[in-house]
């Protein structure tokens, strides 16, 4: 029986490290296991220009623990008004490493994001011709369609005519939830990638819903039907270069969280690789579990894979924290519903 397990140290394509207290508080949960993070921009204001990136790089940084070894990869948040020649610098510079779409309206923070994708044109253009990738929030915001068709919808009337238009464009799927999401990042060709969350993999609907609501498994897009999950565990769990992980580690504290309109986001930062490898354990993919976390996404983005690694064993199951404290208060710690048996040795 398998019980150690030895994994190019691991990256994280997508992560909220948000700023000030929480940004201290949560910068160390993750640079304890993880090498690299797509850092999103959605603060308040959100990271606009090169020079918002420049200057939350150093935040971020600032707030790692002495000697850690953590690399930030900043992202620009894409507006109607993002100038093409200071994200084609900014990319040239190796300042950023990608640009997010938000739909606006979509999430937390998005209300700057896209409402029309034709102000955007010209920015898309320049990416392709530099090759920058454009990291995707794909949720279509129409109040006519039903919140769990959103990233199905988005797809079809979004996602596939932009890529039509613009060739060469560089596309991350992020933190896909659906069977239709696996479907067409798997035929899209070595310039379409796709994030899966750790959470997606663990929780359903009912999770949310079923027995009483559960505000801590709420995130968007929201968690599909039980179908869904099983379909970005195959994809996960497949080896397919297309898919890699991509947290979406979102802390709100508690008391954001527990309200009667509560904030989006499960954070996973803390137990995202014990959760991953019982996961790929479960699926007989432990074999399969480096291809996900450490080289399938370095890969697309064009970026060597990590030389160091880590090493998880296996064991009783592993005590983590519940919650974590921040100068903003409590952030609950995602709650897998399982025991633990893998953790990542010191
Ligand atoms: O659940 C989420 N939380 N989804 C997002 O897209 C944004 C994120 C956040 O920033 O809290
Ligand atoms: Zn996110």
């Amino acid at each position: 029986m398998t019980d150690t397990l030895t994994l190019r140290t691991p990256d994280d394509w997508h992560l909220h490290l948000r700023d000030g207290a929480m940004l201290r508080a949560v910068a160390p949960e993750t640079a304890r296991h993880f090498a690299r993070a797509i850092i999103m921009p959605n603060l308040v204001p959100p990271v606009v220009t090169a020079a918002d990136a420049a200057a939350y790089r150093d935040r971020i940084m600032a707030a790692l623990p002495e000697g850690s070894q953590f690399t930030p990869l900043m992202t620009l948040y894409l507006t109607e008004e993002t100038d093409p020649e200071d994200l084609a610098r900014a990319y040239a510079s190796g300042l950023i490493t990608a640009v997010k779409l938000y739909p606006a309206g979509a999430t937390t923070n998005s209300a700057s994001g896209v409402a029309n994708f034709d102000k955007v044109r010209p920015v898309l253009e320049k990416m392709a011709e530099i090759g920058c990738p454009l990291c995707v929030h794909g949720e279509v915001v129409d109040s006519d369609i039903d919140i769990f068709d959103r990233e199905a919808v988005f797809i079809e009337r979004v996602l596939d005519p932009i890529r039509r238009a613009t060739p060469g464009l560089r596309v991350v799927m992020e933190h896909i939830t659906t069977m239709q999401g696996v479907e067409y990042a798997a035929e899209g060709g070595p310039e379409l990638g796709a994030t899966i969350t750790t959470h997606h993999l663990v929780i359903n609907r009912n999770h949310i819903l079923a027995g009483g609501i559960k505000p801590h498994y709420y995130c968007l897009p929201v968690a599909k039907r039980e179908e869904h999950r099983l379909a970005l565990r195959r994809a996960a769990a497949s080896g397919d270069p297309t898919f890699f992980l991509g947290t979406d580690s979102a802390p709100h504290t508690d008391a954001n969280k527990l309200l009667p309109c509560g904030c989006a986001g499960c954070f996973t930062a803390t137990n995202t690789m014990s959760i991953l490898a019982e996961v790929f354990e479960q699926d007989g993919a432990l074999d399969r579990l480096e291809s996900f976390t450490s080289l399938n996404g370095p890969k697309f983005y064009g970026l060597p894979a990590n030389e160091s690694t880590i090493t998880l064993t296996k064991g009783d199951p592993v005590a983590y924290p519940d919650h974590i404290d921040t100068g903003d208060g409590t952030v609950t710690v995602f709650d897998p519903m399982m025991p633990l048996h893998w953790q990542v040795a010191d």
